[in-house]
């Protein structure tokens, strides 16, 4: 089955899924400001199968709000956390119906809550389950690629063993997060290892595409480690905060793209411009989002967009008070209008 996957060139460069980060709202900012060089490919958040076949209607209505997204933001992969086949089966057939690229499964999710059901980087110790969910997800979606997004191991590093037996699934893609479920993220991510999952791949003959991921800043790092591991793709998470503009090629491609796509007559390195992002940003979260999510979820994003010039620390205190977007908004452009700049 030809899929999106095997049109990609590479090395690719493809948007981590981070819960209650990378929304629906943030990824329509991230599509603005960085297409059309990339990401080449959008991930969701983590959505829960169980949830999705078991929640009252309420909750499943909450759920399916994760599960919007724009042309824009295509291809897009919807990930799925369960252990159990029949959710993911279902799971994978509201996705194919709901029009996604492809289907992502959870097998690296530390959280307790998660791994109590069975899930997340639980699955790395329970490997016939796991190969079980991608079957059940194959099932589900027969049209759409599935991928599987995990670590090196649970306590310890069992890529030896781990590798060859997920990848006898046979997913179109594995991301491969370098560290174990016991490490977090408290050490470097081992991208040695990354370069010895690609060898394992040759060496069974598979033709999983192999996504390494941790601790990339841009994507000239991302371009070293893919060229230093031998890896398909790179996954890049964290590096997206307060930087929208991640994968718009190189600084001063980001330049050009931004200064004529945005329509502001600034460059991309203006405060005023941040700033201005950050304002539309809250805007769609609020619109997008507003009634079902804590308006404290954009804090995260206020830290990472205020922040390396004069005022920023006053300004960011006084955004962290803010309860809706028209507060924000105010606020920035009195930043603005006070400090006059001449873009900065
Ligand atoms: C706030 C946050 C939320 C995350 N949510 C998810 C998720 O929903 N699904 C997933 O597979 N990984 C999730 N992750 C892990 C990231 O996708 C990624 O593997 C990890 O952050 C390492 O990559 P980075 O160093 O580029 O951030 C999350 C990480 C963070 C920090």
């Amino acid at each position: 089955m030809q899929t999106f996957w095997d049109s990609l060139s590479k090395p690719f460069f493809v948007l981590a899924p981070l819960a209650n980060v990378t929304d629906a709202a943030f990824r329509r900012v991230i599509a603005k400001y960085s297409k059309p060089a990339g990401p080449h490919v959008f991930w969701t958040e983590f959505v829960s199968a169980d949830g999705l076949c078991r929640a009252g209607e309420e909750g499943r209505q909450k759920l399916m709000r994760d599960l919007v997204y724009t042309e824009a933001e295509r291809p897009i992969v919807a990930q799925f956390f369960t252990s159990t086949p029949e959710y993911m089966e279902k799971a994978a057939a509201l996705a194919q119906e709901l029009g996604f690229d492809g289907i992502d499964i959870n097998m690296g999710c530390p959280d307790k809550t998660i791994e109590k059901q069975g899930a997340g980087a639980k699955l790395i110790l329970t490997p016939d389950r796991a190969k079980e969910l991608v079957a059940a997800a194959k099932r589900g979606a027969p049209k759409l690629p599935v991928s599987v997004k995990t670590r090196l191991g649970y306590n310890k590093d069992i890529l030896e063993e781990w590798l060859p037996k997920i990848l006898s699934a046979e997913p179109a893609a594995l991301t491969l997060h370098a560290r174990t479920r016991k490490e977090m993220s408290k050490v470097a991510a081992h991208w040695d290892r990354v370069k010895r999952a690609v060898e394992i791949r040759d060496e069974l003959g598979s033709k999983t595409l192999i996504i390494g991921n941790g601790d990339v800043k841009d994507l000239d790092d991302a371009r070293t480690k893919a060229a230093e591991s031998g890896a398909d793709g790179v996954m890049l998470g964290r590096a997206i905060f307060g930087r929208p503009w991640l994968f718009a090629a190189t600084e001063s491609v980001q330049e050009k793209v931004l200064g004529s796509a945005s329509g502001l007559n600034q460059t991309i390195f203006s405060t005023t411009f941040r700033l201005r992002v950050l304002v539309e940003h809250t805007k769609l979260f609020e619109d997008l989002l507003g009634d079902i999510k804590s308006f404290a979820i954009m804090k995260k994003h206020f830290k990472a967009y205020v922040e390396g010039f004069d005022g920023a620390k006053e300004l960011r205190m006084q955004l962290m008070e803010a309860t809706n977007a028209e507060e924000v908004e105010r606020l920035v452009e009195e930043y603005i209008l006070k400090n006059n700049e001449k873009g900065d």
